[in-house]
């Protein structure tokens, strides 16, 4: 009952609201809806960058533009949003506390996500030295080895889905050994993983919010005795250090360790799946990669840039603060449209071309920026290049078979499914 009445504040009401702008053509309610439209959020994106660089709108102020959404997020008169600030009236705001599930979350707090200074400084320093990029540079051959290992077994498959074997594969294997989960408990993260993801969204429909909040459950379950299993018998990992040296209580350890495992392949699933199907669609642009191979890191950050892995996020003014010619007043809340401000004409010449030469491709926003900058972009970024120059190298003849699928999510924004014929390796067809 307790998690229905939440379902209803948070979702059931907010998504009634937004289906109904929705059909009065409102941009930012088709943005937030499209999961069930199947729309692009890019035409509806640039329509609120024409109404203004900080548009107003009953639900909360919105942002397209670069230059705003940047300075908002480096701006230390903002802070990020609790699920339950997003400005609700009084009442709403005080049913969403009264039924707080008490879940470990990667989106509610101690999750360093949604959490400001000084408590984010500390969590977030205690796991950043796992991530600097000279840190994750020591990973680059554990990558190249499990995305050599994915590579086999495509070429085992005549047909084969490009998520399932490959893109979904690769970032899961890596965050489980970052954080000494065991190999046979990866599908059981994924499973939890893609249960909680649409907790990122507004609006989502009851059942997907009560097979979340069960996610939320089993995973805060399995990391309470993973993290008992790792104070006897620690290993050489992040959490392991974290759980036998660290000063985080159990509530902050089990939501940074959920935080970590969820966006370390909840996201870069989707940097692979929607790199795939850009390069499908533009094949002159892959064409160069394959002869050009030393563009590829410029390539990823063309791909981020291009269908952004996270579209949005969220941040509130902790005091009233001037931005874009308008006030904003101490409690109200910006949405940051990254996807949009991606595509921002102003920055990126001809933002709908996917342009793997691009000089400027770094700029986008797709990892945020300011204190909540992404901790795992080096990771992403490298992961990235190893294994989609690795599959397109060992795979050239490989082509879809069918129209890929999109996940049904709005801020998490990928493929579910991408059918493809891998065709034969090059080592075979040169042997
Ligand atoms: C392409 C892949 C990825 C994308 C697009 C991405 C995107 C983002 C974004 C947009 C944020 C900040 C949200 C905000 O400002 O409110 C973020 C934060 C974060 N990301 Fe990533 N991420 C990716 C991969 C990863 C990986 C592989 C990890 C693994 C460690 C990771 C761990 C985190 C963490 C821990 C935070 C919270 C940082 C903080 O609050 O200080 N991410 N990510």
């Amino acid at each position: 009952m307790k998690s229905w009445i939440r379902w209803v504040a948070l979702h059931g009401g907010p998504g009634r609201y937004l289906r109904t702008r929705a059909r009065h053509g409102d941009p930012l309610s088709e943005i937030l809806t499209s999961s069930r439209t199947g729309r692009s959020p890019y035409p509806p994106g640039a329509r609120i960058r024409e109404q203004g660089r900080l548009v107003r709108t009953p639900f909360t102020l919105v942002s397209a533009d670069h230059e705003v959404c940047r300075k908002i997020l480096r701006d230390k008169n903002f802070g990020v949003t609790p699920p339950d600030g997003i400005n609700m009236p009084g009442p709403m705001r005080r049913l969403v506390r009264a039924t707080d599930l008490k879940l470990a979350s990667p989106v509610e707090p101690p999750s360093m996500l949604v959490v400001d200074p000084p408590e984010h400084t500390r969590y977030r320093k205690l796991v950043a030295q796992e991530f600097t990029p000279r840190a994750v540079g020591r990973l680059r051959d554990r990558i190249g080895e499990v995305t050599g290992e994915l590579l086999a077994d495509l070429a085992a498959r005549p047909n084969a889905d490009l998520i399932e074997h490959f893109a979904l594969r690769l970032p899961v294997a890596i965050i489980c050994e970052i954080l000494g989960v065991p190999r046979e408990k990866q599908d059981f993260m994924l499973e939890l993983g893609h249960a909680g993801a649409p907790l990122l969204d507004v609006g989502i429909p009851w059942r997907t919010f009560r097979g979340a909040v069960a996610a939320l459950r089993a995973s805060e379950e399995f990391i309470e005795g993973h993290i008992a299993r790792l104070r006897v018998d620690p290993g050489d990992n992040i959490l392991s250090e974290l759980a036998v040296n660290g000063s985080l209580t159990m509530p902050e350890l089990k939501a940074t360790a959920a935080l970590v495992a969820g966006a370390g392949f909840e996201t870069t699933v989707n940097l692979l799946g929607n790199g795939m199907v850009a390069l499908h669609e533009h094949p002159d642009q892959l064409d160069l990669l394959r002869a050009e191979p030393d563009r590829w890191p410029n390539a990823i950050e063309e791909i981020l840039r291009f269908d952004s892995p996270v579209q949005m996020t969220f941040r509130t003014a902790l005091c009233d603060t001037e931005i874009a010619d308008q006030t904003i007043a101490r409690g109200e809340t910006v949405a940051l449209l990254l996807g949009a401000a991606n595509h921002d004409p102003a920055v990126f010449a001809d933002p709908g071309a996917f342009d793997v030469s691009r000089t400027n491709a770094r700029e986008h926003l797709s990892f945020s920026n300011g204190v909540h900058v992404c901790l795992g972009a080096s990771l992403a970024r490298m992961e990235g290049v190893v294994a989609l120059s690795a599959l397109y190298e060992r795979f050239p003849q490989l082509r879809l078979t069918d129209t890929p699928e999109r996940r049904r999510l709005v801020n998490l924004r990928g493929y579910q499914r991408i059918p493809a014929a891998p065709g034969l390796p090059a080592a075979s067809r040169t042997a």
